[in-house]
């Protein structure tokens, strides 16, 4: 049981277990900064996404498939998202995509996520610069086009730099948190 009570669900859609690695390493991440088992893990193929609502913070991971359309599990449960009840709680994003074969798509589920969360009225933290990808369009950027509305990752192109990202996320949504 953890001491300082602070507990975050990680709620995620994973279709070829891309998004749930990255999952478990932003778990593993913020488990050490937190020098506690602060992240519970759920795979929303095996669980309620209404579960989320046990937890005031929270973080949804998410990939893109087949031109812009969302993942599967994400997509067999997306009526639920929008009946969430997340007043007042605090939710990061992340999401996986393919930036150099879906270029015209990058990321667009992390996108449509975040747009069918703002009217929950929940707080959104971990928006992440769009620095150093290359991709056309995505409905995963903010209004003044800088920023992802959470943490890209794209284990196609750029593996190399996946744990470096999520080391800095992490360190971020600390800093966000306190
Ligand atoms: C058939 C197919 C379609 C895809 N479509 C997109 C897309 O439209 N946009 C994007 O950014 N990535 C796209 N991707 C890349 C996936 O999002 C990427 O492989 C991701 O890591 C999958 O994560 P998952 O295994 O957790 O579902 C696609 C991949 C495949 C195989």
């Amino acid at each position: 049981m953890s001491e300082s009570a602070l507990s975050i669900g990680l709620f995620y859609g994973s279709t070829t277990c891309y998004t749930e690695m990255a999952a478990e390493k932003i778990q593993a991440q913020l488990n050490t900064l937190f020098d506690d088992q602060v992240v519970s893990l759920h795979n929303i193929k095996d669980e309620a996404l209404k579960r989320a609502e046990n937890f005031d913070i929270l973080i949804f991971g998410i990939s893109t498939w087949d031109f812009g359309e969302l993942q599967e599990d994400w997509e067999s449960h997306w009526e639920e998202v929008y009946q969430l009840a997340l007043q007042g709680k605090t939710v990061a994003l992340f999401g996986l995509g393919d930036q150099l074969g879906y270029a015209d798509w990058f990321q667009d589920a992390l996108g449509m996520l975040h747009d069918a969360l703002v009217p929950s009225g929940c707080n959104i933290i971990g928006y992440w610069p769009n620095k150093g990808y290359e991709f056309a369009v995505s409905k995963a950027l903010t209004e003044d086009q800088q920023s992802f509305v959470g943490l890209s990752l794209d284990d196609e192109n750029q593996y190399e730099q996946t744990d470096e990202r999520i080391e800095k996320w992490c360190l971020q949504l600390l800093e966000e948190l306190s």
